[in-house]
């Protein structure tokens, strides 16, 4: 069964948006780049990558579904933050955005009967509450940190230690 338009229409945007996503989180690499916190942007530039690999996977569904992949322009991301929380807090609250979008196109594809979209949405639910997640948990040890610098590079090597990210799945029902 093809793809509809809608559901295409609605992929595509997400497609996008996570593009957009990849690009937010290299804003944020940039940023602890800049202030000297390695581990945190190691971490980001690793997130920028995981992104990239969940716009692939919107990208092979739309193909294997008989549909048309159209790219678009990516807003440009934030670039500076406050404070290492504030960037935390934003990546957790863009995560939410993210999930709300993902139950969207959901929606729809039970709407449409369309088992295949929604077998591969599944993978994203489950993606999302890990997203959520580790962004909610770095936010709330920064919060329990609070001025204290030992505690703050401490938490830095901890995410500097997070492992490779895989390369982009080969169709999009990849585990
Ligand atoms: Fe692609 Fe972080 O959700």
């Amino acid at each position: 069964m093809e793809i509809s338009k809608e559901l295409e229409e609605m992929m595509n945007d997400q497609l996008n948006f996570e593009l957009y996503s990849a690009y937010i989180y290299l804003g944020m690499g940039a940023y602890f780049e800049d202030i000297n916190l390695g581990g945190m942007a190691h971490w980001m530039e690793l997130q920028f990558q995981e992104e990239f690999n969940h716009a692939m996977r919107f990208y092979r569904h739309i193909f294997e579904r008989g549909g048309r992949v159209d790219l678009r322009e990516i807003k440009a991301p934030q670039k500076e933050y406050a404070s290492p929380i504030e960037a935390w807090e934003t990546a957790y609250e863009h995560e939410k955005l993210v999930t709300a979008r993902i139950y969207k196109i959901g929606e729809l594809a039970e709407k449409e009967g369309d088992r295949a979209a929604i077998s591969m949405l599944n993978w994203f639910y489950t993606e999302q509450v890990e997203e959520e997640e580790k962004t909610m948990t770095v936010r709330d040890k920064l919060k329990f940190i609070g001025d204290n610098v030992p505690g703050l590079y401490h938490l830095d090597a901890e995410l500097g230690a997070r492992p490779p990210v895989g390369p982009p799945p080969a169709e999009s029902f990849a585990p």
